[in-house]
């Protein structure tokens, strides 16, 4: 089975893949799948990432991480890299 999420961290498809770039051009990811069954969702699910970060630094413009990042937890899940508790603080 391959991994997707591995594959996005691929530098030699993107450099510094590690970096949240949201400006990056071209953007060669595999998070929609690829060929006959990539995700039919995905303008829905652009949109409403687009609108959910919009939102959220529009109301907390100065969120910043509340704790030291060697303290955040990661999920153990195979295949998949995610944040178990992410605490933040909006001075
Ligand atoms: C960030 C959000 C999303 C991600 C990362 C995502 C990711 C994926 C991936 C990787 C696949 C391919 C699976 C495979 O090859 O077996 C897929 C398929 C699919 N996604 Fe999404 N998806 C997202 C949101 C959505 C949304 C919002 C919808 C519908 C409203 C949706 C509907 C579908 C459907 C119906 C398929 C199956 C397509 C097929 O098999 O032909 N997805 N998605």
């Amino acid at each position: 089975m391959p991994m997707l999420a591995a594959a996005n961290l691929d530098p030699g498809a993107n450099p510094h893949p590690e970096r949240l770039d949201l400006t990056r051009k071209p953007n060669r990811h595999l998070a929609f799948g690829t060929g006959i069954h990539f995700c039919l969702g995905h303008q829905l699910a652009r949109i409403e990432g687009k609108c959910a970060l919009q939102a959220l630094f529009e109301r907390w413009p100065d969120l910043a991480l509340a704790v030291d990042e060697t303290q955040i937890r990661w999920r153990t899940r195979p295949g998949m890299k995610a944040i178990d508790k992410l605490p933040v603080i909006a001075p």
